[in-house]
């Protein structure tokens, strides 16, 4: 046995052997006690039955006066190797007869009065002693007592003997246990570092080779999603080398993705083409997907294909529907589809907006599927396919996917261009299996979306509750801890990429500093240099908030009144998908909790909200973010939520409080902001009044800590992960295309 091992197998007896030392400690005194008493007992009982065999003849002899005889009888009984001396006492108490052996002290031994057996016992010159006195009866009366004296030192070496087997017995179970444990733990323990350098040595990508033990497996999942996890913070690290700017995702794909083109399809285009009186103007979406793949865009160039929406879009585009964008400094092509107002609406407004918005976000808005709204989501999925592939220059190109207008086409692609690189994302949070299980078409959806090389979301949970569901729906292959859906033999990654802006803070040059946006924002609000300014930016939309953010200014107004003409909430709200019910509900809701609140504190000119509910461009969002003293973002479910970003991204003066919704995915990056459950209104106008009153120091300390976070995990950033994991997985898969070639030559050759 190595020197490691014998250390190891101290590592187990020692201990064992101690505990079993203790244990025979203590348990010896409590035996030998025992047996003490066992002993005591069998004597007194043997002195009462050879007191009764003497009794007879004694008493003879003592009414005869026969001292002779008496002698003979004691010193025959003595013979016993055990009875060590007797003696006869009249009932005066005077010893009458005795044998040589009997010790004069004990006299005429007088039985104590509480009788317990080791009361019997006495300690004498000669050794232990134990003494018992038996009346001797005539006729029924007492004529004397006979004293009987058993010599007891065996019992002593009897203990002595039993105390030595118990504590060899025990030595003896602490070797032969120990040694069983230590086989037991070196056998298991060369299994299971067998097992785990398996698991180690393996790709993690790959399923396990070989079975790994069963009392390993539950630990081979943790272990593996561990190394998974690991293994994508060190490629973020990596990534993290040089801070991610346009030109370093510009050079990503110059020499990662050499040659490729990139191809992006959404829904929402980035520039809308308004016709007006004043001729066409050019208007900017409410959308944060908009807001973050454009500045990808700018850095990589290339086709961005989306919905022509806009009443001016059809006059700005060349005959293949294209236009040059930004208009101000064209830099990537535009590439327009054009849906009638059926397709528009069954597609967009019907299955995209009230089945697919509301089932994946828990904001208790029921979904509403219809057929009709199916088959133009079909159909509309197809139309932007066809576009994408005719788009395409070469077979492989890059392409990117945005949102749930489009779970349909990765696989429309995938069936007409095999080698291209298809990046989905996921811009909403995905729900659990049983929520999207209600979808009628949960099945294609799926498949659709397996048709991608990478699937991201916003969050690990998000991601998780993807794999749940196609594991729930599906027949595929999944690899969970790899994070990999093998289905009809494609291979689909599903990963986390958290979005967010951009970096540096284009948008907030040239708008004017803090310190003069301040007093102007407040002056053209109507209110005094010292107003407190709350804000928030969102789509007139039922999963932001909007109404439990409102109550929550109305109860900070009731719990605290001396902020009442102090401070004001300014509520920007652009409209949004405003055909349907739903929303315009929703909007006449929060119109009227508005109207009721400024009612109640109105006070002059002062109103406690201000309701913004129309298109704001970003030069303006910008002098809010900077003018604000909090910025609230409350949604109910957001799969990231880019306005908290954004108003993070603003403050470069280090001032200003975010009060974030814990239900947005990016509450689990920005943990400097004041997180609150919307649900809870109290708890929502505590976190208001805090912000309110938080001292500068905390404001800046807070804020410095999110602007380096946003600051270092920007949009390029979250582009370029999907992007370098695309390389990867391209220059995977050109090799083994390679390699089956080669295999598929020599097989030839051998035929
Ligand atoms: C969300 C969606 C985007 C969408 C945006 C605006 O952020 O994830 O896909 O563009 O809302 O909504 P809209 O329907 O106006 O495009």
């Amino acid at each position: 046995m190595k020197l490691r091992s014998v250390r190891l197998s101290l590592r187990f007896v020692l201990p064992l052997a101690l505990v079993l030392g203790v244990f025979a400690y203590a348990v010896v005194p409590m035996m030998d006690n025992l047996t003490l008493r066992w002993f005591v007992r069998d004597l007194d009982i043997r002195s009462r039955f050879l007191a009764g065999a003497l009794e007879e003849p004694l008493l003879d002899y003592v009414q005869q006066k026969e001292r002779r005889k008496i002698n003979q009888l004691f010193d025959r009984a003595i013979q016993d190797e055990r009875l060590y001396a007797l003696a006869f006492c009249d009932t005066a108490g005077k010893l009458l007869y005795k044998t040589k052996t009997y010790p004069d002290a004990l006299g005429c031994w007088h039985t104590p009065q509480k009788k317990g057996e080791a009361e019997s016992l006495v300690s004498m010159p000669q050794g232990s002693l134990h003494v018992a006195a038996s009346p001797m009866l005539q006729d029924g009366k007492e004529v004397g007592k006979l004293i009987l004296v058993h010599d007891v030192s065996f019992i002593e070496k009897r203990s002595a003997d039993t105390k030595k087997y118990v504590i060899s017995l025990f030595a003896l179970l602490a070797v032969v246990i120990s040694f069983i444990t230590v086989f037991i733990a070196h056998a298991s323990l060369r299994g299971w570092v067998q097992s785990l350098r398996d698991v180690l040595r393996g790709d993690i990508l790959q399923p396990l080779q070989a079975p790994a033990l069963p009392e390993i497996q539950p630990v081979i999942g943790d272990l593996r999603s561990l190394l998974r996890d690991l293994n994508v913070e060190r490629r973020g690290r990596d990534d993290m080398s040089s801070t991610w700017t346009p030109d370093t995702l510009r050079s990503l794909l110059r020499n990662e993705l050499a040659g490729d083109e990139v191809l992006v399809v959404s829904n929402r285009e980035p520039y809308i083409h308004e016709a007006t009186p004043n001729g066409i103007e050019v208007r900017r979406p409410a959308s944060g997907l908009v807001t973050a793949v454009e500045a990808v865009m700018r850095a990589c160039s290339g086709t961005w294909i989306a919905h022509g929406s806009g009443s001016g879009d059809r006059q700005t585009v060349d005959r293949q529907n294209r236009v040059q964008v930004p208009p101000s400094n064209p830099s990537y092509t535009l590439r327009r589809v054009w849906l009638s107002k059926d397709e528009e609406q069954g597609y967009y407004y019907g299955f995209s907006n009230e089945g697919l918005w509301p089932l994946c976000h828990i904001a208790h808005v029921r979904p509403v599927f219809r057929s009709s709204d199916w088959d133009r989501y079909v159909a509309v999925n197809r139309r932007f396919a066809d576009a994408v592939i005719a788009e395409a220059r070469t077979d492989d190109p890059v392409i990117l996917v945005q949102d749930y207008h489009f779970a349909l086409l990765p696989r429309m692609v995938r069936e007409a261009l095999p080698r291209a690189t298809i990046i989905t994302f996921w811009h909403i949070p995905w729900p659990n299996p049983e929520s999207f299980g209600i979808c009628p078409w949960r099945e294609e959806l799926l498949e659709g979306l397996l048709g991608s090389t990478i699937l991201g979301f916003h969050t690990p949970f998000h991601r998780k509750n993807f794999i749940e569901t196609v594991d729930r729906y599906l027949e595929t292959r999944i690899e969970g801890e790899a994070s990999t859906i093998s289905y009809g033999g494609k291979l689909t990654q599903v990963e986390h990429y958290p979005i967010s802006i951009a970096w540096p803070e284009a948008n907030a040059s040239g708008i004017g500093s803090t310190a003069t946006l301040h007093a102007d924002v407040r002056h053209e609000l109507g209110l005094g240099e010292g107003h407190l300014l709350g804000v928030g930016v969102d789509r007139m939309d039922y999963t932001k908030g909007i109404i439990e953010r409102l109550q929550a200014v109305e109860r900070m107004l009731e719990l605290h009144p001396k902020m009442i003409g102090r401070f004001t909430f300014v509520q920007i709200a652009a409209p949004s998908r405003s055909s349907l019910d739903e929303y315009q509900n929703f909007e006449a809701r929060v119109r009227g909790l508005v109207q009721r609140i400024n009612q109640r504190f109105s006070n002059g000119n002062y109103q406690p909200i201000l309701l913004k509910a129309e298109h704001h461009d970003q030069d303006q969002l910008q002098r809010y973010y900077r003018a604000a003293d909090v910025c609230v973002v409350s949604s109910l479910h957001d799969g990231m939520n880019l306005v908290a970003k954004e108003f993070v991204a603003a403050r470069d003066d280090e001032r200003g409080v975010l009060i974030l919704s814990q239900f947005t995915g990016a509450a689990r990056e920005l943990h400097e902001a004041l997180i609150v459950n919307p649900y809870h209104i109290e708890q929502g106008a505590d976190a208001l009044y805090r912000a309110l009153t938080m001292p500068a120091d905390e404001q800046r300390e807070r804020m410095r800590s999110m602007r380096s976070l946003v600051k270092d995990f920007n949009v390029y950033r979250w582009a370029g992960r999907m992007l370098l994991d695309a390389a990867r997985l391209r220059q995977r898969e050109r090799v083994m295309t390679k390699i089956r070639s080669h295999s598929r030559a020599s097989l030839r050759r051998v035929v």
